[in-house]
């Protein structure tokens, strides 16, 4: 009894030692897919993570997002031009260019809206409308397609967008 109350104790304590100022962004972040992506990424916050909110996070986060896809658009536009002969590649990268540039951009736009006019009710809908294009993107617009067997570095930069999303969804859902 007194052995279990000394564990409680300690682990009260080493939890609330972890907690930043601010945020906890532990919290956040062990609920996350990958928590060590999650930590790297809101702790690079320009300004740090001390007295930012979760509005702000999440922000930063729609932020990280958005770069993220104009980076992976540059590759997609490139992958289209490197395969201008191969149909099924050209095909499968013209739908990815429309999905993330046009898609998921404006679903990012749309997001970072709602967020800053406070309903959040809507924002794991919206953000989720994010990830819904990305997939659109791997897994093809039908659910009978065959996944295009995409050997280039656009399902790597697909799945970062994909880990950023999941930081905004835990977060919404903790607002
Ligand atoms: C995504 O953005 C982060 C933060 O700016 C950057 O470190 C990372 O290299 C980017 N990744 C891709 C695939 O664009
Ligand atoms: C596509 O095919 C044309 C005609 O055969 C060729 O001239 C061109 O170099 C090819 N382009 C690429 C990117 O392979
Ligand atoms: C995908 O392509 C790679 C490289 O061409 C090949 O090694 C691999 O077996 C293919 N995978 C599938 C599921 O077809």
């Amino acid at each position: 009894m007194a052995q279990t109350s000394m564990v409680l104790v300690f682990l009260l304590f080493a939890a609330s030692s972890y907690a930043t100022q601010g945020v906890e962004l532990d919290s956040i972040c062990k609920q996350a897919e990958n928590p060590t992506f999650c930590l790297n990424l809101l702790n690079s916050k320009p300004g740090g993570v001390a007295g930012a909110d979760l509005v702000d996070l999440a922000n930063y986060a729609l932020d990280v997002a958005r770069a993220n896809i104009t980076t992976t658009t540059k590759l997609i536009k490139r992958l289209i031009r490197r395969n201008v002969n191969d149909t099924e590649a050209r095909d499968h990268y013209r739908l990815c260019l429309n999905q993330i540039h046009k898609g998921a951009l404006n679903k990012v736009e749309f997001t970072q809206m709602t967020l800053n006019s406070g309903d959040y009710q809507s924002l794991n809908v919206a953000a989720s409308g994010i990830r819904t294009h990305i997939e659109l993107c791997i897994d093809g617009e039908s659910p009978s397609d065959t996944p295009y067997n995409d050997t280039s570095l656009l399902p790597t930069y697909a799945n970062v967008i994909s880990q950023v999303v999941d930081i905004i969804l835990i977060i919404s859902n903790n607002l």
